[in-house]
């Protein structure tokens, strides 16, 4: 079984400390639920796994049954069974979705697909994704609505059939119908053995596809690990007893941020009058 292990990860933005020493483990056929507060580093965690440029690794390592992932580039990762759907999934204008999927599943082969084996398989997915076909020959999230673009990564996992998969906020635009489909598909990949990483601030998906295990992120460390039933509290009572039981403050953002908003009352405090 294959185990994705993260150990006291500190990862910086621009030179800002975001992650503060994450320590997480990841297995094969287990969903685990990442939940925090808004802007506690879930997305540069997720983003930092993958290796998105923007995020530095300052120290910290993660491994991939052993092997160093830090140590390898994006598609390479990707090739070694890691998939990320992107919480703001971005418009890749000029590039074709089909076109790029062929390309993306004939890169993790030793010969490419025939035409009729991609198709068919592309076919496949977008029917049970709930996608219409004629989709897969516009450019990838090209004008796609919200609810398109999160659709279309599931797709994306379910084409590229990885070890395990990061969710970032999956459910952010689903329609009901839409939400269903997902939660169904990503219950399927687990049950194959896919490991999934599912961060939501919503307990509706999670409800749907059952978590084995949650995690919550406060201030750039993982402040609590529990079962199930920690996704139900912090739906119930949200993050201030993480608080006043674990002792741990809930950092806010701070600065001139949150001075300064559009409105005359703002300009004024800013203002010191
Ligand atoms: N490219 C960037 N430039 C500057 N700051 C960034 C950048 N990316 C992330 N940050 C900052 O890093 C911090 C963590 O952001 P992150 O997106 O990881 O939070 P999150 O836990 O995913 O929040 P949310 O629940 O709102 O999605 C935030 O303060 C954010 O403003
Ligand atoms: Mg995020």
């Amino acid at each position: 079984m294959s185990e994705l292990v993260i150990k006291d990860l500190h990862v910086s933005v621009k030179g800002k400390p975001i992650l503060k020493g994450v320590n997480l483990t990841l297995r094969q056929g287990e969903t685990l639920a990442l939940l925090g507060p808004n802007g506690h580093g879930k997305s540069t965690l997720l983003s930092a796994i993958m290796g998105h440029p923007s995020f530095t690794v300052d120290s910290g390592s993660i491994t991939l049954d052993g092997k160093d992932v830090l140590a390898m580039t994006v598609d390479e990762r990707s090739k070694a069974g890691v998939f990320l759907a992107m919480q703001y999934p971005p418009e890749i204008p000029g590039v074709n979705s089909a076109d790029f999927y062929k390309a993306a599943m004939n890169e993790r082969r030793e010969r490419p697909m025939s035409l009729f084996q991609f198709f068919s398989g592309l076919q496949a997915a977008y029917k049970e994704i709930g996608i219409p076909f004629e989709m897969s020959n516009r450019n990838l999230n090209e004008g796609f609505s919200g609810g398109e673009r999160k659709r279309n990564e599931i797709l994306q996992m379910k084409l590229l059939d990885p070890k395990f998969a990061l969710l970032d906020e999956i459910d952010s635009g689903l329609d009901v119908d839409a939400m269903q489909i997902v939660a169904k598909a990503i219950e399927e990949e687990e049950a194959k053995g896919k490991g999934f990483l599912v961060v939501s601030h919503y307990a509706r998906l999670y409800e749907m596809i059952h978590p084995t295990r949650a995690a919550v992120m406060v201030n750039g460390r993982i402040a609590v690990e529990g079962g199930p039933e920690l996704i139900k509290r912090i739906d119930t009572q949200g993050y201030e007893w993480i608080k006043t039981e674990l002792g741990i403050p809930v950092e806010k953002e701070e600065g001139p941020m949150n001075k300064v908003s559009i409105g005359v009352c703002a300009t004024k405090e800013a203002l010191g009058k």
